[in-house]
């Protein structure tokens, strides 16, 4: 490769030492790792022949085409998510915003009307129109309110009934279910602990116990699993994590099992992350995973370990990179899980999340940028506790920390039909 001005680690050696060895032990597992290794060689082999320059391209233009119509238009695919409605108003504009894509002004405002229909007259966000409220989506329509950034926007949210729904859903143990009658697991925590903090309604009582309860998830692995006692995954350490972050309480974590934990989910061949263990790679977990190393990062100077974070962050930023351009990219627009899978606005969002993680965060100075390719690649930074921009982040918490913290008499599991509520709004939300 002489001449090539950054050298790119699959362009050096892509053949052998990083490639998975199965000792002559077949399993299920080694199979679809070498299949998925194979695939990863195709397309480098394919971008070579291609390209007389290997600098990989971001196709900009093609997944803004892509996200642009998808907040208009959504194929059959998409109604098996008909329960996740604000999700995909979160996954596009949060999109579009790292793109930095203005979002025009009517449909940011039809996008305002739309999950005002999802508001629940008992608090919190529905998947759509008429469903029950859940965290999830309630945690995807206040991001989606917060990245549009305007008074129409921080209207839609009726914070007291938020927080009457947060407390409904709340546990005596301290852990949140993701629905009245729902689940438990450590996504609620950070879903509750995100939107109660961008909305200003965050009380110590509404998080009495969540604490202990996320330390528990916890395991011998170093990362999180959803509930305490199972296996860990990355969408898990992260929510638990973040929401730790959020409640001032992340120090509490065994920070240096989690690094340990973490950095090694980077796949040495792949670039990209698994979500957990002996899986394989997975373009979205270049958020879930490696947004938490700013967060590891931040938590670890924070506790005097200047040392340890002063060193060559332990991301491999540019192989991250390299594994999102090359191998998640749909060439018609949309970027995807890995070769061979379909795009769909998921790995779209994740994906274009985690390279902006991997541009901008990893390094001594947390200011320096490291873009693999041209500065045409470069994206807006991400907040790595909400995943919005920052500065829609300070915006929001500036809007709603001029209003009261609503006053906080609940008890977990408290019905979220407590506050005599104005029958003309709810039919305005359900309209
Ligand atoms: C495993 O799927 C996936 C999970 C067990 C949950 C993942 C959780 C998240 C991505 C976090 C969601 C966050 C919020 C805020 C709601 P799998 O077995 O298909 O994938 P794998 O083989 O990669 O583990
Ligand atoms: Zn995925």
């Amino acid at each position: 490769m002489d001449g090539v001005p950054t050298p790119l680690r699959c362009f050096r050696d892509c053949h052998s030492a990083e490639m998975f060895v199965d000792d002559g032990v077949q399993t299920v597992t080694s199979v679809e790792q070498k299949k998925v290794e194979r695939s990863i060689e195709e397309v480098i082999s394919v971008y070579k022949q291609m390209h007389n320059l290997p600098q990989p391209t971001l196709l900009r233009e093609q997944h803004y085409q892509y996200l642009k119509k998808g907040l208009r238009h959504l194929s059959d695919a998409y109604e098996c998510l008909d329960a996740s409605r604000p999700w995909l108003c979160f996954w596009i504009l949060h999109s579009l915003e790292l793109l930095e894509e203005p979002i025009p002004s009517a449909v940011a405002s039809d996008v305002c009307q739309f999950l005002a229909r999802c508001q629940s007259p008992t608090g919190g966000f529905a998947g759509g129109p008429g469903q029950h409220a859940h965290l999830a989506p309630t945690y995807a329509a206040v991001n989606a309110l917060c990245i549009i950034g305007t008074e129409e926007s921080y209207n839609v949210i009726d914070r007291e009934k938020l927080l009457d729904f947060l407390w409904s859903v709340k546990q005596p143990d301290g852990s949140f279910v993701m629905h009245v009658g729902g689940e438990v697991d450590v996504r609620s925590a950070y879903c509750a602990a995100s939107v109660a903090s961008l909305t200003n309604v965050l009380t110590p009582k509404l998080f009495e116990d969540t604490t202990n309860w996320i330390l528990r998830c916890q395991n011998w692995e170093g990362g999180l699993s959803g509930v305490p006692g199972l296996e860990a995954h990355g969408g898990y350490t992260f929510c638990g994590t973040a929401a730790l972050v959020i409640l001032g309480n992340e120090h509490m974590l065994d920070l240096k099992a989690l690094l340990r934990w973490v950095v090694s989910r980077q796949m040495r061949f792949e670039g990209g992350f698994q979500g957990r263990c002996n899986k394989l790679v997975d373009g979205c977990y270049s958020f879930w995973q490696a947004g938490l190393l700013p967060l590891l990062h931040r938590a670890l100077f924070k506790e005097g370990e200047s040392e340890l974070s002063r060193q060559q962050w332990m991301l491999d930023q540019r192989a991250l990179q390299e594994y999102i351009l090359l191998c998640c990219q749909n060439p018609t627009g949309g970027l995807l899980d890995k070769p061979g899978k379909s795009r769909d606005f998921y790995h779209t969002c994740y994906c274009l999340s985690g390279l902006s993680i991997a541009q901008h965060f990893g390094n001594v100075d947390l200011h320096h940028e490291t873009i693999l390719g041209s500065e045409e690649n470069r994206l807006a930074p991400t907040h790595p506790v909400y995943n919005i921009c920052p500065e829609k982040v300070a915006k929001a918490l500036q809007h709603f920390h001029r209003l009261p913290v609503p006053e906080d008499r609940r008890q977990p599991g408290a019905p979220a039909t407590d506050r005599p509520s104005d029958p003309d709004a709810a039919s305005d939300t359900l309209s």
